[in-house]
C-alpha cells in the first residue's frame, strides 16, 4: 500500500474520525481546524467527541508520529497529496445545505495547494458541489473527488474501518482511483462513479433510511389500531432479505445530525430541478406526526391534561451512545410537552447541561421523583437496569411510556408500573 500525505480540513465528528482512521491505515495525516482551542486540546490528546475507540486511535496516531493537528487549513495542506474537506454543511435557509464553510475553504486554499493535489469532499453536499469547488479552486492541476461518509454516531470508527462500501466519484477517473487506493487496506467493496452520482448516493441512502423509519412508525400506529404487535410484524418483514432486520424499530421519531438535514436538502435538490419529491416530504411530515403521537400518549397517561402535570423524561440524546442533541426527537417531544404546560424533569447519562423548558438532573431517580408519568425517549442501557421498584416508590403516577421498546416489561409489572409503548394493542396492566 502507498503511504500518502493527507490533510483533513475540519476536526468535527467526521473529520476527526477520518483523520485518525486514515492514520491508523498507515498514512501521514495533518488535521486542521479554525478553532484554536480545539486544536490545542487535540494536541494534548483530549478528544471531546463521545465515540468509542476514537481517543485511543488519536493517541496511537500521535504516538506513531502519523497524526498531527494544526490551526487553519493553509497550514495543513503545505505538503499534502490529498486534501479531505470535512466541513459542516448545516441546513440553511429553506432547508438547502449551507455550503459557505466548504466554499470559503476552497477559496482560501486556491493559491496554496501543492501541484497535482486531489481535493476530496467528504461533507454531505448537494449535487454539483464538486464542480463548484473545482471552479472556486480554479486549478487545472487539482482534481476534485466526492467520497461521501456513511458513519453513524456511536460507531463511527467501526463504520470507517469496516464499511459496507466505499463510494468514490469524480469526473477524473485517475483521481478517483487515487482516492480509492487510500482505503485499499480495508478490503471493502469500492464503487467508482462520476461526481454527481457520488454526491447523490449519500442523500439517496439517508432518505431511504428515514423513509424506512417513518414507514415502520406508521406501521406501529396501525398495529395499535388493529390489535397487532409491531415487533412481530417487523420480525416477519425483516426476514425477507430484500428488506432486512435493521432500521425497523419504531421510536419517538428519527433525528440526529444527518437524517433530518439530508431529507430536507433532498426535497430542495429535487425542487431545484422542478421535481416535487412528495415521498421524502411525507417522510418528514410522518416524523413530526410521530413526535406528536408520543405527546398524545403522555397526555393520555396523565388523564388527558398536560398542563400542570409532572413528567419524568429519561433520555435526551437523539439515540443512545452519543451526547449529540442535534435534532433530537427527545428534545422535540419535550418541547411539545412543555408547550402544553407540563413540568419536565429530565435525565440523560451524557447530557448534564441546563436546557430550556426543563430541569436537567443528575440521576434517573431524581427525574422520576414525583412524576405523574415517565417517558423514555433514548434507549440508554442503564435505563433497563434501573431499580424500578425504587422508581415506582418515588413516582406519583404509575405509567412509564417506553417509546423505544427498551424496558423489561416484567420488571415494571413487578414494580406495580404500567408500561405503555408504541405499536402494541394495549399497555400491559399494572400490578
Ligand atoms: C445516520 C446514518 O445511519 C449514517 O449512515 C449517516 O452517515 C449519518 O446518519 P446517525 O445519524 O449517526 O447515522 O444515526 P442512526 O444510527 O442512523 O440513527 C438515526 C435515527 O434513527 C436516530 O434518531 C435513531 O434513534 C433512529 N432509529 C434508528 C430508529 O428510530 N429506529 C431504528 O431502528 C434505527
Amino acid at each position: 500500500m502507498f503511504v500518502r500525505r493527507i490533510a483533513v480540513v475540519g476536526t468535527g465528528y467526521v473529520g476527526l474520525t477520518t483523520g485518525a482512521c486514515l492514520a491508523s491505515l498507515g498514512h501521514r495525516v495533518v488535521c486542521a481546524d479554525v478553532d484554536a482551542l480545539k486544536v490545542a486540546r487535540l494536541r494534548a490528546g483530549q478528544v471531546d467527541i463521545l465515540e468509542p475507540g476514537l481517543t485511543e486511535l488519536v493517541a496511537e496516531g500521535r504516538a506513531a508520529g502519523r497524526l498531527e493537528f494544526v490551526e487553519g487549513a493553509r497550514a495543513a495542506v503545505a505538503d499534502a497529496e490529498v486534501v479531505f474537506l470535512c466541513l459542516p454543511t448545516p441546513m440553511g435557509a429553506g432547508g438547502a445545505a449551507d455550503l459557505s464553510a466548504v466554499e470559503s475553504v476552497a477559496r482560501d486554499l486556491r493559491a496554496v495547494l501543492p501541484y497535482g493535489t486531489v481535493v476530496v469532499c467528504k461533507s454531505t453536499v448537494p449535487v454539483g458541489t464538486s464542480t463548484r469547488v473545482a471552479e472556486l479552486l480554479g486549478r487545472e492541476d487539482v482534481a476534485v473527488v466526492s467520497n461521501p461518509e456513511f458513519l453513524r454516531e456511536g460507531s463511527a470508527v467501526r463504520d470507517f474501518l469496516h464499511p459496507d462500501r466505499i463510494v468514490v466519484g469524480s469526473d477524473s477517473p485517475t483521481a478517483a482511483e487515487r482516492v480509492a487506493a487510500l482505503f485499499a487496506k480495508l478490503g471493502a467493496p469500492t464503487v467508482l462513479m462520476d461526481a454527481a452520482s457520488a454526491e447523490l448516493v449519500k442523500y439517496a441512502a439517508n432518505c431511504f433510511l428515514a423513509m424506512k423509519l417513518s414507514y415502520v412508525n406508521a406501521i406501529a400506529e396501525l398495529c395499535e389500531l388493529v390489535g397487532a404487535d409491531v415487533s412481530a410484524v417487523t420480525d416477519g418483514m425483516g426476514h425477507d432479505r430484500r428488506i432486512g432486520q435493521s432500521f425497523l424499530k419504531p421510536g419517538p421519531g428519527w433525528g440526529g445530525s444527518c437524517l433530518p438535514k439530508d431529507t430536507h436538502a433532498m426535497v430542495r435538490i429535487a425542487e431545484s430541478v422542478g421535481v416535487d419529491f412528495g415521498l421524502v416530504r411525507s417522510t418528514i411530515e410522518a416524523n413530526r406526526r410521530q413526535q406528536r403521537r408520543v405527546v398524545d400518549k403522555v397526555r393520555d397517561a396523565v388523564g388527558g391534561v398536560l398542563a400542570g402535570a409532572r413528567i419524568g423524561v429519561l433520555g435526551l440524546a437523539f439515540k443512545a451512545g452519543t451526547n449529540d442533541l442535534r435534532d433530537s426527537p427527545a428534545l422535540a417531544v419535550a418541547e411539545l410537552l412543555a408547550l402544553e404546560g407540563a413540568t419536565l424533569t429530565a435525565y440523560d447519562p451524557e447530557v448534564r447541561r441546563p436546557l430550556p423548558g426543563m430541569t436537567v438532573v443528575e440521576d434517573a431517580y431524581l427525574a422520576v421523583r414525583d412524576a405523574d408519568a415517565v417517558v423514555l425517549l433514548t434507549e440508554w442501557p442503564e435505563f433497563r437496569t434501573l431499580d424500578w421498584g425504587r422508581a415506582a416508590a418515588l413516582m406519583s403516577g404509575s405509567v412509564v411510556l417506553d417509546t423505544r421498546d427498551h424496558l423489561d416489561v416484567d420488571a415494571l409489572r413487578r414494580a406495580g408500573l404500567a408500561r405503555h409503548g408504541l405499536g402494541r394493542r394495549q399497555p400491559a396492566a399494572a400490578g
